[in-house]
């Protein structure tokens, strides 16, 4: 049986630890012990039928680049990263069920599941996780309601994705409310000045946009989410020293969050662009990747 690695304490303080095995996560996930994960988070394809791909670009001056910026200057435009993962499934339940079913077994008795879909897939999964958890330890359906792109004039476009929330045990797990950020309230002249000083707590539905193509958080990696939300689930639903989980990591982003709320985290993805987004992501930290074959 494997154990998730712990934080190493150092002289001035506690280190979390960052694990990252490649591999597909069925295989890699069946020698951990029953009950090794206080808190997983998943995010899996959400069968949209395309290949998810992301390029990323880089410009160079060249007096013979197809751009022209400023003062004249003509830049040459190249694709230099492009991450990609399959997204199309005849039966994705067939997918995801064993592996819904490997992570209640994962979780500590007052663990939490965080299952991250949109609307093409949701219900189905609703009712398999139901079944398999029972009915009671549905706890919440968040919905991230984010405001980019494209708007369509056929149909409400859709902008928001689903993140369904299973307790283990429905009476017993970890909500550190007093741990959640705070939003300001709508109409602050109608509260108290302690109230609106304080902020309210935010519900189930959750409004953040998109991870900026331009800005810093940005890997290159395609479908990455953005930190804000999943650092509100890694603060609110664990513990420090609590072991986290995320087992189709893709950047890593839930393990970003994970580290740097000092929990120790064990991330698994089969893609080698993954891989190799997280080494980048994750330099200077205390992390280790295990080897393919090792992770078996
Ligand atoms: C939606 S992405 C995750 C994105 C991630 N939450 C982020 O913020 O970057 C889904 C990931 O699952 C991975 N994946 C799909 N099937 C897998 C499997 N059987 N085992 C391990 N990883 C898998 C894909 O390679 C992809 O990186």
């Amino acid at each position: 049986m494997s154990a998730p690695a712990r934080s190493v304490a150092t002289a001035r303080y506690l280190v979390s630890v960052i694990t990252v095995h490649r591999g597909d996560n069925l295989k890699v996930l069946r020698p951990f012990a029953d009950g090794a994960f206080d808190l997983i988070y998943i995010d899996p394809p959400f069968n949209t039928g395309r290949v998810q791909r992301r390029s990323r670009v880089r410009t160079r001056a060249d007096v013979d680049g197809s751009r022209t910026g400023f003062g004249g200057r003509r830049y040459a435009v190249e694709n230099v990263a492009s991450g990609a993962y399959g997204d199309s499934f005849g039966d994705y339940l067939g997918f995801l069920g064993p592996r819904l079913e490997e992570a209640r077994r994962l979780l500590s008795a007052t663990g939490s599941l965080f299952v991250h879909l949109d609307a093409r897939e949701v219900h189905y999964v609703k009712v398999w996780m139901d079944t398999l958890f029972g009915r009671s330890s549905f706890i919440n359906e968040i919905v991230w309601a984010y405001d980019y792109g494209a708007r369509s004039t056929k149909r409400w476009s859709a902008k928001h994705d689903t993140i369904l929330w299973y307790a283990k045990d429905p009476e017993r797990y970890t909500f550190n409310a007093a741990a959640s950020d705070r939003l300001p309230y709508m109409a602050p002249g109608l509260v108290t000045p302690e109230k609106r000083a304080r902020g309210k707590m935010p519900t189930d539905t959750w409004w953040n946009t998109i991870v900026s193509p331009t800005g810093k958080e940005k890997t290159g990696y395609p479908t990455q989410k953005p930190l804000a939300i999943l650092e509100r689930i890694v603060k609110v639903h664990s513990s420090p020293g609590d072991q986290l989980l995320d087992f189709f990591a893709g950047s890593g982003s839930f393990g970003d969050a994970a580290d740097r709320h000092g929990r120790d985290v064990t991330l698994v993805d089969e893609s080698a662009e993954a891989i190799r987004v997280m080494r980048a992501r994750f330099r200077g930290r205390e992390v280790r990747f295990v080897p393919v074959r090792a992770a078996r």
